[in-house]
């Protein structure tokens, strides 16, 4: 039986998430890896879970067992709204919340509301790569504009914008972003606002690291600073939570959630609905405030530890991001090497990352890297690091 023969047009075209195959070599070796973009297993607050777990099945065990409506819990929304409003000073509703499978669920229903084949689309470059996982599957023109330490070059896009340029959307991750650490400044984002009100675009933001601010001062979310509300914004608590209960949401206009839910009711019905009663216990109850301090506590000094490792066993002709939160650092190589070609020798050596070239929509910079520091114990941080050291440096000296 010739299995091709029955696949669609866009099966056959699927391709694997280079992240996740990576992964998977990965799992089955002995490597320290920097490659994967887990949290650290040490943040999951599983005591607090299991308390609120029986205390929910208790109280609420047939309502939390039973199917959900598509939208969402509507406690849960609710305190989202509230959290949000509390958070950033805006003033959203329930109304405007739809609960989601993750953030990256979120994002794929914004592509299948949103996204026609050929539109033109802008994301950073490098942008996370999951993004152009759906806008490839899409069929979408993808633009990418440059990423400098402050946020999106803002000349690059304002001149693709007189040169004929027509976004429909626009997709940013402007605070620690994934995978480069970057956070966007202010300034940017309110020409970013200016720019979509201008051209008549609209804005995706997704915030998964938002919270996660280990240094410098919080900069408010472009949703927060967006008089028009023309920015989408996604969030979740896969980061300050745990990934595996899969709870994230959308914000936006009530027009654009009631459409985003039409799309939602054939894909899964609802989202897990005992995942969400366990989110809202945890909201509410605040028991989230406390456990973003520890986990930020934790996320600090290995980020600090990463710095220190990078200054002390990078050659010279590498650079890389200090990020002030979040969860990676990028690393640009000397540009005779290729990431890609040397990912062999770095898993040989017992190192993982994750080569650069998979986050970029349109030319590859492809003497790039992202480095993960929350997932592995910091001795293992030192010395993968070193290992990547030692290995830099014999390309440099080989070139
Ligand atoms: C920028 C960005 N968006 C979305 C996601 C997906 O998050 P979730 O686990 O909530 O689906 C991630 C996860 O790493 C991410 O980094």
């Amino acid at each position: 039986m010739h299995n091709d023969k029955f696949y669609s047009t866009k099966a056959k075209n699927m391709e694997s998430s280079k992240i996740r195959e990576i992964s998977k070599i990965i799992s089955k070796r002995d490597i320290i890896s920097l490659a994967g973009g887990m949290p650290s297993p040490d943040t999951f607050p599983i005591k607090i879970v299991s308390d609120l777990s029986s205390q929910l099945l208790k109280e609420k065990g047939s309502e939390a067992l039973q199917y959900g409506t598509t939208t969402g819990y509507r406690e849960l929304r609710g305190k989202v709204a509230e959290k949000l409003n509390e958070n950033f000073d805006t003033s959203v509703d329930g109304e405007n919340v739809l609960i989601t499978s993750g953030a990256q669920q979120a994002l794929y229903l914004i592509g299948k509301v949103f996204v026609e084949r050929n539109d033109e689309v802008v994301v950073e470059a490098p942008t996370y790569a999951s993004i152009l996982q759906i806008l490839q599957e899409l069929e979408a023109d993808v633009k990418d504009v440059k990423l400098k330490e402050d946020g999106f070059a803002v000349e690059e896009f304002e001149k693709y914008l007189e040169n004929g340029g027509n976004p429909k959307l626009s997709y940013f991750v402007p605070t620690f972003q994934n995978p480069s650490g970057i956070t966007t400044s202010g300034k940017k984002r309110r020409k970013l606002v200016q720019l979509a009100d201008e051209n008549d675009f609209l804005v995706v933001e997704d915030d998964p690291y938002h919270q996660l601010r280990y240094s410098g001062d919080n900069i408010p979310p472009i949703y927060s600073i967006d008089d028009q509300n023309r920015t989408i914004y996604v969030g979740t608590l896969s980061k300050l939570l745990a990934p595996g209960l899969r709870v994230g949401w959308i914000v936006a206009r009530r027009e654009f959630i009631d459409k985003l839910q039409l799309a939602k009711q054939p894909v899964d019905l609802c989202t897990n609905v005992f995942s969400q009663h366990l989110a809202y216990r945890y909201l509410k109850e605040d028991i989230i405030d406390r456990q973003i301090e520890k986990i930020k506590g934790l996320y600090k000094d290995k980020r600090d530890h990463m710095l220190d490792a990078l200054r002390k066993f990078l050659p010279k002709g590498v650079d890389w991001t200090s990020p002030e939160g979040g969860m990676f650092i990028w690393l640009s190589l000397p540009e005779v090497i290729d990431t890609e070609e040397m990912f062999q020798e770095a898993l040989d050596d017992g190192v993982a990352y994750v080569p650069g070239a998979v986050f970029y929509g349109n030319s590859p910079k492809k003497n790039t890297m992202r480095l993960n520091f929350t997932f592995v114990e910091e001795e293992d941080i030192t010395e993968g690091v070193r290992r990547l050291g030692r290995l830099i440096e014999s390309k440099v000296d080989g070139s």
